[in-house]
């Protein structure tokens, strides 16, 4: 007798194969029944939309001033190429990884999406437990609509990395860090392209910030270094809350200096996200961030910037091997994922995709999108003739020719 599966371990989830999801998903056709999440992602996007209200959507879809940069990192992918080999025996594929000492089951983690709370009303603890199910991090927002204890509860065992916004005061960049290390997150991902929101055309036309109506500040009014900075709690004073978390958010003063204030604040392996000039991939590398993350913030901080696969291989080729990088910004198919390992990634971040898939159905939107996601970066690999990510290196790639 076969001997039953065993049960998924928190950051060991099953091998995601591709063929075992389609036919799970053809099986149910047969049946009769039609994906309650939709897998064509803009599909999941449309249902997303039907279900937000229209600043809601906005804010999620919008970038920094025309969108050109949103444009620019969909079209990265669309300038490369894969060519696929042949007869290369792929039966025993494996995209597991180790990062930071943490084993994940495939190269892709959930990017940090602030105030989930105007998304879905379990906001990230829907995609806490999500991830969790998957075996893959999810990487909380500083401006998110749950705490750093609330999300750590909800993953339980499941990997999970903090987002840090590093605003005006250096003490509560220090206290949430210190709650993350507590909660059991296993890694700080300094966000540097936002010291201050970038010039978004959408949100200033409706006109509509969600933190100005204190939602996504749930770590803030957590804090005990923010509530000592109020004269009144936020439960009793919101407004003033409110008002003092804008005033501390921005921070334009921070240098490549003030990385060492951080790293005497942790042990945890500290990550920048949003390099984009191999400069500064080595100004990382030299104050002694533990990986680099190439994004430009989904294009929502600079409008006009370069796309983020456009900047991938210069800061590969910067930091020669040093510390890991990591990507995001622009995927939204296993091709993508694949273009971005095969030119240096070591793991991609999903954005936008998980969060449509969170306003569209909750937890099982983020759950079946992942999925889906895993399944098709597992086929379109294997199909390529690879069966490690060892495997993928920029020659698998060739410019699109058109
Ligand atoms: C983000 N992103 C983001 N990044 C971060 O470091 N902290 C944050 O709080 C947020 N919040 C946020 C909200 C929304 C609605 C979006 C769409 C994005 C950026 C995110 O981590 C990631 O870099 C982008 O989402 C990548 O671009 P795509 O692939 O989603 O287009």
């Amino acid at each position: 007798m076969a001997e039953p599966p065993a049960a998924p371990q928190p950051g060991s989830a099953p091998r995601a194969s591709g063929r075992e999801r389609m036919m799970e998903i053809f099986k149910g056709g047969l049946a009769g029944a039609k994906p309650a999440v939709p897998v064509i992602v803009e599909e999941l996007e449309r249902l997303a939309r039907e279900k937000l209200p229209p600043q809601a959507c906005d804010y999620v879809a919008g970038g920094a001033g025309s969108g050109a940069t949103m444009l620019a990192n969909l079209r990265g992918f669309e300038r490369w190429r894969i060519v696929p080999r042949m007869l290369r025996d792929v039966a025993q594929r494996d995209w597991g990884l180790e990062l930071f000492g943490q084993r994940l089951p495939a190269p892709l983690l959930l990017a940090p999406v602030g105030v989930q709370g105007i998304l879905h009303p379990d906001a990230e603890l829907a995609t806490a437990r999500a991830a969790a199910a998957a075996g893959v991090p999810f990487v909380l927002s500083t401006a998110a609509s749950r705490t750093i204890e609330q999300v750590a509860e909800a993953i339980g065992g499941g990997p999970r990395w903090f987002q840090l916004y590093w605003g005006r005061d250096n003490n509560l960049a220090a206290s949430m860090v210190s709650r993350a290390e507590r909660a059991g997150y296993g890694a700080i991902v300094l966000t540097l392209d936002t010291p201050t929101l970038g010039w978004r055309e959408r949100d200033l036309a409706h006109p509509y910030i969600p933190f100005l109506e204190g939602d996504g500040l749930a770590n803030y009014f957590s804090d005990p270094v923010f509530r000592a900075a109020l004269a009144q709690p936020p439960e009793q004073n919101p407004r003033a809350a409110i008002e003092y978390w804008a005033s501390i958010f921005t921070n334009l003063r921070l240098g490549w200096n003030d990385i060492a204030f951080l790293r005497r604040h942790t042990r945890l392996p500290l990550l920048v996200k949003g390099i984009v000039h191999p400069d500064d991939a080595s100004s990382a590398v030299a104050a002694g961030a533990d990986a680099v993350i190439v994004s430009n913030h989904g294009g929502r901080q600079v409008d006009g910037a370069i796309g983020a696969l456009d900047a991938l291989p210069g800061v590969v080729q910067a930091v020669a091997g040093a510390v890991p990088v990591l990507f995001d910004s622009g995927v939204r198919r296993g091709a993508d994922a694949a273009k971005a390992l095969a030119l240096g990634a070591k793991a991609v971040l999903l954005g936008r995709p998980y969060v449509w898939g969170l306003a569209a159905a909750g937890e099982q939107g983020v759950r079946e999108m992942v999925a889906n996601f895993l399944g098709d970066l597992d086929l379109t690999l294997a199909l390529s003739g690879f069966a490690s990510l060892a495997e993928l290196n920029p020659s698998c790639l060739v410019r699109d020719a058109g």
